[in-house]
């Protein structure tokens, strides 16, 4: 343990034992950062009979700031173990941020792979010069990132990208590790490098993904994965410029499917945005020991401040996950399907009347009859609309509950069903079985509110939900 390390788990220890973020606006049954900032889901996987669910930590400021990795873990995705910061920027190589990655494990050992960001101290740009971009490797033993090696540096990638490749996600297929990696080129273009190892310590460069035109300038958090017959990948662009309704955020989740070969020739079908809401970013996906490909997101998206904001951040912390969904493949259309799991949070099933003042953390599925206009409204702040004749569903803020959120809208030929998860300040909207998914945060006054239904259904269920159970088991450190 070095002088750096032991000064920032007594910085730690002192931050997360004594401060307590104030209760309003926390959130019921999604992980949030104990104190302070989350961004992005990292390191998830299945190992040993329990689900591991690392995140990037900036514990010292609500608004971000130097990265770590929290980990929460749980064997049935409901009640959950705070394990505390195992991996901290403690050696040269990652003094400025241990930045997003994955876990490997084989079920004897859990590899994680992740990104040590440098900033040199200089006139730099920190683009094309003056950033370390390090691939690292440590393995996590008794809930903490032991033998940390650094596997690459900047001087190991291809002579046409950046100072800005990271987000290492790492998978085994036929006997071979591989490796995929985001970056910006020189020509301002996104791409994932891939790479392939015997042993996961030694990695060989052996393709470079994109598209034919440029599509953002950099693609942050790559993942590449099987789904059925098909071959999924997951990429978080910058610099896509919005188009009518679609790329409204600041910066973008989605996917392609990937025809051919990774290694070799391939064809990238177009992108489809994970997520049409205004909170969502950096996602990553795993396997569990049921077969389920499962994707988590960042319930957040950065540098949006200009566009809205969290008001959480004045009570000391930012951000969470989205609820966990499965991914599924079926009659050729990619649904997102909330977790069955998540049915034991329910209490007592209701059939939903037109009115009714309720606690902010509920669950709703509506099958709708022949809907147009007007469908759901929560204070009448926040609407749910369909446009039948333009076959357009919109998401719809007034006033001051969705903190600077405007409207988000999808392309919907018919709307059949709203799944829909609210957490005392963020909503999660499932349609049509999860073919178009919205996830924002907005900020009611109360924690109970007016729950509007203003069309016709066939069936309107309603469940008040529990919280999840998390206790702190993190090792003083
Ligand atoms: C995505 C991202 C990653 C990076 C991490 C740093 O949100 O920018 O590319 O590794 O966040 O926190």
């Amino acid at each position: 343990m070095n002088a750096l390390h032991r000064d920032l788990c007594l910085l730690l220890n002192q931050v997360e034992h004594s401060t307590c973020p104030n209760p309003k606006w926390r959130l019921n049954y999604h992980l949030m950062p104990p104190v302070g900032w989350l961004n992005d889901p990292n390191g998830l996987c299945f190992y040993q009979g329990e689900y591991h669910f690392f995140f990037q930590y900036s514990p010292f400021r609500a608004e971000g700031g130097l990265k770590f990795w929290g980990y929460y873990k749980s064997k049935d995705l409901i009640h959950w173990d705070y394990c505390g910061v195992p991996l901290l920027p403690d050696q040269p190589y990652d003094c400025h941020g241990v930045y997003s990655g994955c876990a490997y494990t084989d079920g004897k050992e859990m590899r994680i792979y992740y990104t040590g960001n440098v900033k040199y101290s200089g006139d730099y740009d920190y683009i094309q010069n003056g950033r370390g971009s390090n691939t690292i490797t440590a393995l996590i033993q008794n809930g903490k990132a032991v033998q940390k090696e650094c596997l690459m540096t900047n001087e190991n990638y291809p002579e046409n990208v950046t100072c800005h490749v990271r987000d290492p996600k790492v998978w085994k297929e036929k006997e071979k590790l591989y490796m995929i990696l985001g970056a910006r080129t020189k020509e301002e273009k996104g791409i994932a490098l891939i790479y392939t190892s015997e042993d996961g310590k030694n990695w060989n460069l052996i393709n470079h993904i994109s598209t034919e035109k440029p599509f953002g300038y950099m693609w942050e958090c790559p993942d590449l994965f099987p789904l059925q017959d098909h071959r999924i990948l997951s990429v978080s662009p910058q610099g896509i410029e919005a188009q009518g309704i679609d790329f409204q955020n600041v910066y973008q989740s989605g996917y392609f499917f990937l025809e051919g070969d990774f290694s070799g020739e391939y064809h990238l079908s177009s992108f489809r945005e994970w997520d049409r809401g205004f909170d969502f970013y950096a996602p990553q996906t795993f396997q569990d020991e049921k077969g389920r490909r499962i994707l988590v997101g960042w319930m957040g998206i950065p540098d949006c401040e200009e566009f809205y904001t969290n008001p959480t951040t004045s009570l000391g912390w930012q951000h969470a996950f989205t609820l966990p969904r499965e991914i599924i493949f079926q009659n050729g259309t990619l649904l997102q399907k909330p977790l069955e799991e998540l049915q034991f949070l329910r209490k007592e099933q209701k059939i939903l009347p037109d009115f009714l003042l309720c606690p902010s953390c509920f669950e709703l599925i509506l099958e709708l009859e022949n809907p147009n206009g007007l469908l759901i409204s929560i204070e009448d702040s926040l609407f749910l609309e369909y446009n039948q004749k333009d076959q357009i569903f919109t998401l719809r803020f007034e006033g001051e509950i969705g903190s600077g959120r405007t409207s988000r809208s999808v392309i919907l030929t018919e709307l059949k069903k709203i799944h829909l998860f609210a957490d005392t300040s963020s909503l999660e909207v499932f349609l049509n079985d999860g073919k178009e998914v919205f996830s924002t945060r907005y900020y009611p006054k109360e924690n109970q509110v007016l729950l509007k239904k203003h069309c016709s259904t066939i069936q309107a269920s309603f469940w008040e939900l529990n919280a999840i159970e998390i206790q702190r088991k993190e090792e003083k450190i």
